[in-house]
């Protein structure tokens, strides 16, 4: 497999960027409902926080280095046998889902500097805490980041559906491309 995206075909970067986004993006939400619940003497009470962030800044950071990737090595073209609202519609999704991650990081962001406190990436380093002056900026923050990490999850349901519609219904190379896996000849290389 090649590294730098073809026509018709993605490359290594762009699959491996991409399954490794879509893993966290899911970890992270389940993680998140699941630390809220956390009882004080729980063993992961500090631990998964400091887990869900710092995976978190990581996310965002493959999040920019996938659009940098972009300018690298254009995404493949659409294949020729989908429809043109499937196509718009699959690169609203797309641009929607990385926006989406953007902005509940930055929210996320947001919920700790409102507490004064520093956003910890593993143990790398450290990103400091600012101070806005926003009155009831922890909870606003936080409705924001649930909100939107929902609105998200539900944008992922309905990508997980085209993709398999596309693979078992319409049987296209869809879900291959990505999987590296397509084997059928290429007319666009
Ligand atoms: C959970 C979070 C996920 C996110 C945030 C996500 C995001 C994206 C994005 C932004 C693209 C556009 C290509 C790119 O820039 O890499 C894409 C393509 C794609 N994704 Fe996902 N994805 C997720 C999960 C999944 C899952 C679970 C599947 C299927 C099992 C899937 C199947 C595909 C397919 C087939 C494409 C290629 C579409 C095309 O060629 O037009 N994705 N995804
Ligand atoms: C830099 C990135 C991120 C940071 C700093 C961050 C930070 C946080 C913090 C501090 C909380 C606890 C909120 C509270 O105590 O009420 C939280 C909860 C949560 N986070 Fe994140 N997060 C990040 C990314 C994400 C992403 C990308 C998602 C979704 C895919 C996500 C989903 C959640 C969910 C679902 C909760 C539980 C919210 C609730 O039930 O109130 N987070 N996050």
């Amino acid at each position: 497999m090649q590294l730098i995206d073809k026509q018709a075909r993605y490359g290594w970067v762009s699959i491996a960027l991409h399954w490794l986004i879509a893993l966290m993006t899911l970890a992270l939400f389940f993680s998140g409902l699941w630390m809220v619940d956390l009882g004080y003497y729980d063993a992961w009470y500090n631990r998964a926080p400091w887990w869900h962030k710092s995976v978190g800044v990581v996310l965002l950071a493959l999040v920019l280095i996938r659009w940098l990737w972009k300018l690298v090595s254009p995404t493949p073209l659409a294949i020729d046998t989908i429809e043109q609202w499937q196509q718009k519609a699959a690169h609203l999704a797309h641009f929607l889902m990385n926006m989406l991650i953007v902005v509940i990081c930055i929210a996320g962001y947001l919920i700790v500097t409102a507490k004064g406190q520093a956003l910890p990436v593993f143990d790398w380093l450290t990103i400091p805490a600012i101070s806005l002056n926003i009155a009831n900026l922890e909870n606003l923050a936080g409705e924001l980041h649930y909100l939107l990490a929902y609105l998200l999850m539900f944008i992922v349901c309905l990508h997980l559906a085209a993709a398999l519609i596309h693979h078992f219904v319409a049987k296209d190379d869809t879900l291959k491309r990505i999987l590296g896996l397509e084997k059928s000849p290429l007319t666009k290389e």
